[in-house]
């Protein structure tokens, strides 16, 4: 059967990078005749939301649900708050669909420098909780009064939460051959939620004892992401320290033209979502410039995801034989090539 993808391009860059990441698509489809796809787009945008009054139709849920998997774009606009397109779209998608996991690669590419001097060779991903932790809606003022007001947010840690996205993490190092994960954790200040994040996530490293365990404080840990990256593997983090460290991690590897995401359901009950981690970045929007490679890259672990991780590995050995040579790159890696060629010259490393 066909895999059967949603498309929401959204705003600004969003659509013109996706349009390359289907261009890939398209050209492994015509390599490999094991390979069949369809896809549906929805433009469900700003413009949608300023025509309609909401960012999805009331049944825009179940509409994608029938999906295999959802490519993503961007979502973002100067004329709509961004709370709005945040939390009537990407949040309702996340939760509904149980993607409980962000995933985000962190890999120095061939051909590229970071901007760390060290020049270390960095490959790792870091496994985000995505659907609990710090990000809840559980809180409010309280008090209030004149001068008196206190605000109380609080963040919701659950044993069968911090179970799967541990669980996700040590499945992750066995299918990869790997042998360490890194918790990343602050349970000497944050002394109810982080020391119940990490008593969950020892039970679980007790059961993969085979599997090297280590726990660093979140501060240590992020100057160690930039002092020696080379040394991690996997490293789990609740949903606000996994945020954080994210940008952190695509920001030593070479920017936001070139990190990639998951939002992962891995039961499969449900679709996962993939999408570049920028913005929909209206400051070059509608000038062709964008580098698609973040974009062509998130297909790419799309296709991991559903069990092709051959067609995944093809999709990076072509993004980094052109990175290599160095000739056609955007603006945001120093070259002057657009969108388009990118997307086509990716393709035409495909075919070689
Ligand atoms: P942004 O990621 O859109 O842009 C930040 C900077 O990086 C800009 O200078 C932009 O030109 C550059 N940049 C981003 N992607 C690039 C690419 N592929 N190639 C070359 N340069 C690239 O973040 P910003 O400006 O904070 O947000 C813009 C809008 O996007 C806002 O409305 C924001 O809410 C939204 N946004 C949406 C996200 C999503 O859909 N998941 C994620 C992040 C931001
Ligand atoms: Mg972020």
């Amino acid at each position: 059967r066909a895999l059967n993808i949603a498309v929401l391009p959204g705003d600004g860059i969003g659509p013109e990078v996706t349009k390359e990441a289907i261009k890939v698509l398209q050209a492994l489809a015509d390599i490999d005749s094991t390979f069949t796809y369809e896809t549906k787009e929805f433009h469900w945008n700003s413009d949608y939301y300023l025509k309609t009054g909401q960012m999805m139709p009331e049944d825009g849920l179940e509409q994608l649900k029938t999906f295999d998997s959802i490519l993503f774009g961007a979502i973002g606009d100067n004329r709509v708050p961004d709370q709005i397109s945040v939390w009537d779209l990407i949040m309702p998608i996340r939760k509904n669909f149980q993607q409980y996991v962000n995933f985000r690669p962190i890999k120095l590419l061939k051909g590229l420098e970071g901007p760390l001097k060290n020049n270390a060779s960095i490959d790792f991903v870091i496994i985000r909780e995505n659907g609990e932790g710090e990000y809840s809606n559980v809180g409010g003022m309280m008090f209030q009064g004149e001068n008196r007001e206190m605000s109380v947010q609080n963040t919701i840690m659950t044993r069968q939460g911090v179970t799967q996205i541990a669980e996700f993490a040590y499945k992750y190092v066995r299918d990869h051959s790997l042998d360490k994960v890194t918790n990343a954790t602050k349970s000497n200040a944050i002394i109810h939620s982080m020391k119940f994040w990490d008593q969950v996530v020892e039970e679980t490293a007790k059961k993969h004892s085979d599997i090297s365990y280590e726990r660093y404080y979140i501060d240590a840990l992020a100057a160690y992401f930039v002092q020696r990256p080379e040394d991690f593997q996997v490293v789990l983090a609740s949903n606000l320290f996994g945020d954080i460290l994210s940008d952190l991690g695509s920001a030593i590897v070479g920017g936001l033209g070139l990190a990639p995401s998951g939002n992962i359901n891995p039961s499969h009950e449900y679709p996962s979502m993939f999408e570049a981690v920028h913005g929909s970045a209206p400051d070059i929007a509608g000038r062709g410039i964008a580098n698609p490679i973040a974009q062509i890259w998130s297909a790419a672990l799309l296709l991991e995801h559903i069990g092709r991780k051959d067609l995944h590995d093809n999709i990076l050995a072509a993004i980094e034989a052109l990175l290599v040579e160095r000739k056609i790159l955007t603006p945001d890696l120093g070259g002057t090539a657009t969108t388009v060629e990118v997307g086509d010259a990716i393709v035409e490393k495909l075919y070689k």
